[in-house]
């Protein structure tokens, strides 16, 4: 096995990806509106060729390869195997209702569209891609200069960088309150965690963002805070259930190792209640950076 990022591979690969596969449809519409303007970012043009890094179940690689249309091509890679399968089963079915409704291989308007798996610091790319997209895919590296160093090698003089990441655990209360609710629920003390370790918040330092992309050798580098509500569930229950499966305090559930978790969703239910809005629904705050550059 691979030592760099080899712990990120194992846990993409492990329970933590199968339950992103099988949450699919929640986890983007968590992520959706982030991904939404870091697209906005990105500009994709007709006839372009995109790499989606970490791709992961492929939403934003599917409304890539829709924005550069039949001319252009779209790579989506990512470490995790579950994650890909879903990816290329969508990618498979799009496919064949095409064909069957208009004799065309490839799904209508679509561009030549790819799902592969590799780890983006190392993995063989194809040369001369116009723009390197992600939706908060890039903070998982142990060594993200020299990933950021790599992927820029597979872009054209001139081709962009856009990608979306979390700003700091305070600003987003949708991943700390019930995190904060879980530990007291457990009687688990925090430890003081590394803020540069790979994970969601890697690239929460806006001074260590611009340093790691610039030593990566990327030029015209602007960094945007974005901020949007993250809709955890319809209900306090359903956010509940969410926040154990997905984000920080599935990570604390996975460690803890609960063989009953109800009392663990009771608790988070009764700490989101008051945060419900009218309509029943947990939206919590989110904050990233919307983050593009240019390879010189
Ligand atoms: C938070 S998920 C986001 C997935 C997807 N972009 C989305 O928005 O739904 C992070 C993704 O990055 C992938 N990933 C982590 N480290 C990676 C690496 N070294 N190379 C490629 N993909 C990686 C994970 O497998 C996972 O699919």
């Amino acid at each position: 096995m691979p030592t760099v990022n080899a712990q990120q591979i194992a846990e993409w690969n492990g329970p933590q990806g199968q339950r992103w596969a099988e949450l699919q449809r929640q986890t983007d519409r968590l992520v959706g509106p982030f991904g939404v303007a870091a697209l906005a970012r990105a500009a994709p043009q007709p006839a372009e060729g995109v790499l989606d890094i970490g791709c992961g179940c492929g939403e934003t690689s599917f409304e890539l390869a829709r924005r550069v249309g039949p001319r252009g091509w779209v790579l989506g890679l990512d470490i995790s195997r579950p994650m890909l399968e879903a990816a290329r089963r969508q990618a498979a079915g799009e496919s064949e209702s095409a064909s069957a409704s208009k004799g065309e291989s490839e799904a209508a308007g679509r561009a030549r569209l790819e799902f592969r798996e590799g780890d983006a610091a190392t993995a063989p790319l194809p040369a001369g891609a116009d723009l390197l997209y992600s939706r908060f895919g890039l903070m998982f590296f142990d060594q993200p200069a020299a990933a950021l160093r790599h992927l820029r090698g597979a872009l054209r003089p001139g081709g962009r960088l856009a990608f979306v990441c979390w700003r700091s655990p305070r600003d987003n209360p949708w991943a700390m309150t019930p995190l904060v609710a879980a530990r007291q629920a457990l009687g688990v003390v925090a430890e003081p965690a590394d803020p540069l370790a790979p994970g969601p918040f890697a690239f929460a330092d806006e001074a260590r963002l611009r340093a790691l992309l610039a030593e990566a050798g990327w030029a015209g580098i602007e960094l945007q805070r974005f901020d949007a509500a993250v809709t955890l569930g319809p209900s306090p229950r359903a956010a509940a259930e969410n926040a154990t499966r997905i984000g920080p305090t599935s990570r604390l559930v996975r460690e803890v190792g609960l063989t009953d978790e109800r009392p663990l969703l009771d608790a988070l239910e009764r700490a989101f209640a008051p945060l419900a809005a009218a309509d029943g629904a947990v939206r919590l705050a989110g904050s990233t950076w919307i983050a593009s550059a240019v390879n010189p």
